[in-house]
């Protein structure tokens, strides 16, 4: 199998989990390069259902090697719990994760300033963070005032993290927000870096070695295309890329040496947080689809808002990551729908428009334009091909690829394993 990116096309919760242990099979090395744990990816292998949020979700796959790449804000409290989580059921991560020198890190800290930011926006401007310190720990990279893992190997690792905390208890301040006891977070902190020692590597070499001998390498990427600090509804987005250009920043691996991208997709739309949705149903629809999708978050467990396919959303993720190949998933959700919508362009102040428009509030005034296609009012979750599906749902999945651009590879009709039918992955 060649090097493959694989990302998130609409607002997170995609499937990505459950494609990246399917496309497992086929690699080598899977490494994470953006987000941190307020990704959540879940696995269901074996009738066991795990989530995922920091650890590659390959690493249920016996000898793959899985890595935590520098893009990552990794939270080694979280980390530390998600392997111990591993363990008890049965998966030693010890000799097959690694984590970069180069990762920054996600204190307590950064949890408190998350929290204490959000609750000090006024309604309207919450962004709906999943309050896992991502925003402040990406801001701290940037304003060149992180820890990195590499900083736990050395013998000034205390001082470093006095120092932060006596920064950040002005900024709570602030903020209204209780101080941080310093020595508290030297010894919780200390002791963590203990446990994680043997995990730190500079995982550049390691990329590099395992390509240059021809293994695969699949990059996981967290969250989605329209939650990208750039190119997605911002403000109401994550701190980091999680589009396919964030693969190479994100874990050291050249450009030319991505050979494709796959778009992991659902059938439906979702989102969880605020921000502009536009496809976004409030009836009868929505209630389905949240129902029968389980759509409920994977880290926080809110529910998420629901609505139909959104193929300028779709069009508009192929064009940034390139994406050659779809993972369309969650089929079998819509089984008992007879009748189906498709957002194929927007209304934006009485003109059609093809295209994401940058603006946020815009994105808020589109109105949908849909077509619409029968439902196939059968079954389709124990399909285990192409062929056996009903007539109309191959119309309804073959327009939402005509729509989006790109060739179909995986097409997903239930979250365990066996319901997953290979077209050209
Ligand atoms: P991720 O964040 O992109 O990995 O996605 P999540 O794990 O947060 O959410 C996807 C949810 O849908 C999980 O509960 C999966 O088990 C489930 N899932 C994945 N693919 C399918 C599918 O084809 N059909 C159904 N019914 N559920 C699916
Ligand atoms: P996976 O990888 C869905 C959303 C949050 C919020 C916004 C910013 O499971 O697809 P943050 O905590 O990142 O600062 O929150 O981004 N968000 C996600 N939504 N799936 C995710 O990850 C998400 N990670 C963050 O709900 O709107
Ligand atoms: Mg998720």
């Amino acid at each position: 199998m060649a090097n493959t990116i694989l990302i998130g096309s609409q607002w997170g919760d995609e499937g990505k989990g459950k494609i990246i242990d399917v496309m497992t099979a086929q690699a080598d090395m899977i490494v994470r390069y953006q987000g941190g744990s307020n990704a959540g990816h879940t696995v269901i292998a074996e009738g066991e259902k795990r989530v995922l949020r920091l650890v590659p979700s390959g690493i249920l796959h016996e000898g793959k090697i899985c890595v935590i790449g520098n893009g990552v804000v990794m939270n080694p409290l979280d980390l530390i719990e998600e392997i111990r989580m591993l363990r008890s059921t049965g998966i030693e991560c010890r000799g097959r994760l690694f984590i970069s020198t180069r990762t920054q890190m996600v204190m307590l800290y950064h949890r408190a300033l998350d929290r204490a930011d959000e609750a000090a926006r006024p309604v309207g401007k919450k962004i709906g963070t999943t309050g896992r310190g991502i925003g402040p720990a990406y801001a701290a990279k940037v304003s060149r005032t992180g820890l990195r893992c590499g900083d736990m190997l050395v013998p000034e690792f205390p001082d470093m993290i006095r120092e932060q905390v006596a920064e950040t208890n002005v900024k709570l301040a602030h903020l209204n927000a209780e101080p941080l006891d310093a020595e508290e977070l030297v010894r919780t902190y200390t002791e963590a870096a203990e446990a994680l020692k043997p995990y730190i590597v500079d995982t550049v070499p390691l990329i590099h070695e395992a390509d240059r001998a021809g293994k695969s390498i699949l990059l996981e990427g967290a969250q989605g295309t329209m939650l990208d600090i750039d190119f997605g509804t911002y403000p109401f987005v994550t701190s980091s890329n999680p589009t396919s250009g964030g693969a190479c920043i994100g874990s050291g691996l050249s450009p030319r040496r991505i050979d494709r991208v796959v778009g992991v997709i659902k059938t439906y739309t979702t989102r969880v947080g605020e921000g502009p949705f536009p496809t976004e149903d409030f009836g009868e629809i929505g209630r389905t689809l949240a129902e029968r999708g389980h759509e409920f978050g994977a880290v926080t467990g809110r529910p998420r808002r629901c609505g139909w396919f959104d193929a300028v959303v779709a069009r508009y993720a192929q064009q940034i990551n390139g994406v050659d190949l779809w993972a369309m998933t969650k089929l079998d959700v819509m089984d008992t729908l007879p009748e189906i919508k498709i957002c194929v362009a927007y209304e934006l102040d009485g003109r059609r428009i093809e295209t994401v428009p940058a603006s946020a509030k815009e994105l808020a005034r589109c109105k949908p334009i849909y077509e619409t296609m029968p439902g196939w009012l059968e079954e389709t979750s124990n399909v285990t091909s192409w062929d056996q599906l009903p007539e109309k749902a191959k119309a309804y999945v073959s327009r939402l690829v005509e729509l989006s651009g790109g060739k179909l590879g995986i097409l997903s009709v239930g979250p365990a394993r066996e319901s997953t039918l290979r077209i050209a992955l």
